[in-house]
């Protein structure tokens, strides 16, 4: 289906999916997700089976307004309203108090729930169709990379969902960014499709907890994450030394490497099948991440080396997922 023009006998016939507690996989701005009607705990427990989750790591309640919020948040904090206000629908997830409407199961347990209102006609068209708000955490197995096309959902969880809404590639390629809103000053437990400095435009300072260090507060961060079969292994942006000796290391260890790169300098080094160069925008970078990375993983690379990119706006994002990705 068109992503700007929803058919909505499509859109019905999910919804109705979902309310029989079965799981939709939908499209969004960010990633695919796989839905589930957020009242319907045997869809929610189905979830975390299908996806292989632990069930520690809490789900994102997907909203198309101010009624499913109301209905899964106790208290918006100002500078909750604040971010809404200037992100949503977007890339954007506030982690707030939960109401008692929200399951255990959806939460981990927290006495919080995080939410979201997705940019993309699609998937607000599915929450409106449903009237409730719809759980959706990436839909693909746990530890792969998203989803960024209904292809690679089908590649993960075949014959386990009832539905796939095709509505093409997404467009920024990453998952949302996970802020909790409940402390002050608030922190970034995910970093995302929506940049640090962006949020820090519209509510000053913010602080950063992904989970590396300290507490990890966000439970989803601590496990291995977006990383393809193949060894990921990184340098640095424009570190041509380093490159091509790591490239000979691995082709003189007799392994099938498979390359990402992206600036200028090395774009011109090698070229062919195994070799990717991704354009030096950082958004169109970001886009085709995961996707590359999947396809590499289908040539059968064994090793996949990446060139890094400069440390700032979305380009942090996107390090973060590669150093995920890198450490096995
Ligand atoms: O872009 C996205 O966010 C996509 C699309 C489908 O919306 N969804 C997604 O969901 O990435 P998932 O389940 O893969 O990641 C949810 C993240 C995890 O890191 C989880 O730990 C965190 O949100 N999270 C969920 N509820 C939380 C809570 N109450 N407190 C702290 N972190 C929470
Ligand atoms: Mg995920």
């Amino acid at each position: 289906m068109s992503a700007s023009n929803p058919e909505q006998d499509v859109v019905e016939q999910a919804a109705a999916v979902l309310r029989r507690g079965g799981l939709v996989a939908f499209p969004t701005e960010t990633v695919y997700g796989l839905g589930a009607d957020v009242l319907n705990l045997d869809a929610i427990r189905n979830v975390f089976h299908v996806k292989g989750r632990p069930p520690d790591n809490p789900l994102i309640v997907h909203v198309s307004g101010t009624r499913q919020l109301d209905d899964v948040v106790d208290e918006i904090p100002d500078k909750g309203k604040m971010l809404g206000e200037a992100f949503w629908p977007g890339p954007l997830t506030l982690v707030m108090k939960r109401t008692i409407l929200v399951s255990d199961l959806v939460t981990g347990g927290l006495d919080t729930v995080a939410v979201r209102m997705p940019d993309h006609p699609v998937a607000l068209a599915l929450i409106r169709a449903l009237g409730e708000g719809i759980v959706g955490p990436s839909a693909n197995l746990s530890g792969r990379p998203s989803p960024t096309t209904a292809q690679h959902v089908y590649d993960d969880l075949r014959g386990q969902v009832d539905l796939i809404l095709d509505a093409g590639p997404t467009t920024i390629g990453l998952e949302s960014t996970v802020v909790d809103v409940t402390v002050d000053p608030p922190m970034i437990l995910r970093l995302g499709g929506l940049t640090r400095e962006r949020i820090e435009e519209i509510i000053g300072r913010v602080e950063t907890d992904t989970g590396g260090n300290r507490t990890a507060r966000s439970p989803g961060t601590r496990y291995r994450h977006y990383a393809p079969r193949a060894t990921v292994l990184l340098v640095q942006y424009e570190d041509r030394e380093a490159f091509a000796s790591l490239l000979q290391e691995q082709r003189q260890a007799g392994k099938a490497v498979g390359c990402i790169v992206h600036s200028p300098l090395l774009a011109k080094l090698e070229s062919g099948e195994f070799y990717r160069v991704l354009p030096s925008s950082i958004e169109i970078f970001a886009r085709h991440l995961f996707r590359t990375l999947r396809e590499l993983d289908a040539l059968r690379a064994e090793v996949i080396i990446v060139e890094g990119v400069p440390e700032q706006g979305l380009g942090a994002t996107v390090m973060d997922r590669l150093r995920r990705a890198s450490h096995g």
